[in-house]
């Protein structure tokens, strides 16, 4: 039985403190783990002049999973895009070949007086937002900005829709069996082509799932308004990204929203929260999306989903217990941190 290989690239602003958080976890359930710390961002800017040096794509490419906290923040904004910390999480992404970006968005039962929706529409909803994480108009399509003018190109291959729609197929196999495609068909040619190639994919693999197609701007209502309508979403880079923090209002923080990004190499597992400058350095950010990132390594990539369960339980119990700020509780990272290690002692039957 070969040590887990974790490569941990905290990042900046509230990274390091939610990392942090979430390797203490990760050491309590899974001892013998080895883990290779390396900055990235912001802070490998600061330490070699690149957002994301060689020495760490190395190290993430060997790696059995990458366990990253969040970068970006004003100290860096100035400078030239290609230098930016938030081109460092995208060349990870790409190096890795994490096509397949799953967010979780769970109300577990007994935390729905977290969420600021009424108890009744909070209450039960589990929905899986599948982004597609290396194409469209963050990457390759063709892009410039000049003096008076600027432009970005959203552009997808078929062979690129195909690949994320089968995850999301699969996925749903597994959960209740229904796929929301999300997209802009009635504007967008890459949209159109998105919804042709998400229906033939179904008809061609999937014909036991179902499927519907929504357009975005009346996804984004809907998410919020009747979020039980939904099992597994699926949709392009762009849209993903913004409909994942709309989302995170139905759990009531994006502090509680985790990540696993698939594909051709190792998983890469983040929160999907930012750096947070404006509590930087208190000691107060919520880790529970971190932590929650690491059980998602223990399930996707280490292969020991009875410890992922653990975690998942560990965390319900300290939100019950006492949050932190931001859902309205009085916990600070390291008191939230220490009650879950708490839980998790009381569970160390894996199951
Ligand atoms: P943000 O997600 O950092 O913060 C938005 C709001 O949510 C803030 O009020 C923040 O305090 C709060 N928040 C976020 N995570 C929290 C947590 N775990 N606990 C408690 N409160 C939390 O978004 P932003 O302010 O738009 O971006 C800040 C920086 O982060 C920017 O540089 C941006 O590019 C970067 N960013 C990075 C990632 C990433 O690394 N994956 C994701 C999003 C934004
Ligand atoms: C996210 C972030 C990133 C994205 C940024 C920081 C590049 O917002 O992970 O959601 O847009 O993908
Ligand atoms: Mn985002």
């Amino acid at each position: 039985n070969k040590v887990p290989h974790v490569v941990v690239l905290p990042g900046d602003g509230i990274g390091p403190e939610v990392t942090q958080a979430a390797v203490t976890v990760l050491r309590e359930v899974l001892p013998d783990v080895r883990i290779e710390e390396l900055p990235i961002g912001g802070a490998a800017v600061d330490a070699s002049g690149s957002p994301f040096p060689a020495e760490v794509e190395a190290a993430a490419k060997r790696s059995d999973a990458v366990l990253l906290g969040t970068v970006g923040g004003p100290k860096w904004e100035g400078l030239p895009r290609a230098m930016r910390p938030e081109m460092g999480l995208l060349a990870l992404r790409k190096s890795l070949g994490a096509f397949a970006n799953l967010r979780p968005v769970r109300v577990l039962s007994g935390l729905e007086h977290l969420s600021p929706l009424r108890p009744e529409r909070a209450r039960g909803v589990d929905i899986l937002i599948v982004r597609e994480l290396l194409g469209g108009i963050y990457f390759d399509g063709g892009r410039e900005k000049r003096e008076e003018e600027a432009f970005n190109t959203m552009r997808y291959s078929k062979a690129e829709i195909e690949r994320v729609a089968k995850v999301a197929f699969w996925a749903a196999q597994q959960r209740r069996g229904h796929v929301t495609s999300v997209d802009k068909a009635n504007v967008l040619e890459v949209s159109e082509l998105w919804r042709e190639t998400v229906t033939g994919v179904r008809s061609a693999h999937y014909r036991d799932v179902g499927l519907r197609h929504e357009y975005v701007d009346s996804a984004a209502m809907l998410i919020v308004t009747d979020p039980a309508r939904y099992d597994v979403i699926v949709t392009e880079n762009l849209f993903g990204d913004i409909l994942s923090d709309l989302a995170a209002v139905i759990p009531g923080s994006l502090g509680l929203m985790p990540s696993a990004s698939l594909g051709d190499g190792p998983g890469l597992f983040e929160p999907i929260h930012g750096s947070a400058p404006d509590i930087a350095g208190q000691g107060v950010a919520n880790p529970a999306a971190a932590i929650l990132s690491a059980g998602m390594m223990l399930r996707h990539s280490l292969g020991r989903p009875g410890l992922a369960n653990r975690i998942d339980n560990a965390v319900n119990t300290a939100l019950r217990s006492n949050p932190t700020r931001d859902l309205g509780g009085s916990a600070n990272t390291e008191e939230f941190t220490a009650r879950v290690l708490e839980a998790l002692v009381g569970t160390s039957v894996e199951v």
